[in-house]
């Protein structure tokens, strides 16, 4: 689903970079990744920013997926030697070889996704045997409180609870790893392919 214009600008602000930066991808290796010489789909990249820190460290390829082409438009403007960035949703992987993937990544995108189900199937089907999920997202009632602060445009079928996400994880094939709730907001889960 498309942004809304306030929340596509706040997702260009500096607090949003050093989130990223400081916080979830910190997180994220902590859970155990690796990027050098890896193969990596980062779903719902946006403007790129967490591609210029992910392709900083050489993987064997790195793929950008959004569904805005605004988003991509930025993202290719910063010129990354290394990234390749596509149009399309995360919920359809069509585009990806089976068994092509050592990682997928999602920093705060997943409840934008309604078919966020078959997100699981597709990395299912696009993950290397021991492949993983790396995901940092927000609930269903986190979702709630920023739009009724902010009017945010969230599509209710795109939310769910952090255990209805690790059910249905683990309903499609992924055994959960690791996982963490950060203040009660943000929900961190690593998933491997079984
Ligand atoms: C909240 S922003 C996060 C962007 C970036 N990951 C970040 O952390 O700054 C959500 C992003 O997901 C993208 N998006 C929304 N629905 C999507 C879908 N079904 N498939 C792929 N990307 C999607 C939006 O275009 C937007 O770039």
């Amino acid at each position: 689903m498309k942004l809304c214009p306030k929340e596509f600008e706040a997702m260009q602000s500096g607090f949003r970079k050093w989130y990223i930066r400081k916080i979830e991808l910190p997180t994220f290796r902590k859970f155990g990744l690796y990027i050098k010489d890896r193969d990596i789909l980062e779903v719902g990249c946006g403007s790129g920013y967490a591609a210029s820190l992910i392709t900083a460290e050489a993987p064997r390829s790195y793929t950008g997926l959004d569904i805005m082409p605004e988003q991509l438009a930025l993202a290719r403007k910063r010129k990354l030697p290394n990234a390749r960035f596509v149009e399309g949703s995360a919920d359809d992987l069509s585009a990806f070889p089976d068994g092509s993937l050592d990682a997928v990544l999602d920093f705060c995108i997943l409840h934008h996704v309604e078919g966020w189900r078959s997100f699981f199937d597709e990395c299912r089907r696009v993950l290397k045997d021991g492949g993983c999920i790396y995901i940092a997202d927000l609930s269903r009632s986190c979702i709630h409180a920023i739009d009724a602060l902010l009017r945010w445009e969230h599509a209710e079928e795109a939310l769910f609870s952090f255990a209805e996400l690790e059910r249905e994880a683990n309903r499609r094939g992924f055994r959960t790893v690791k996982k963490a709730i950060d203040l009660g907001a943000e929900g961190y889960f690593r998933f491997q392919k079984e």
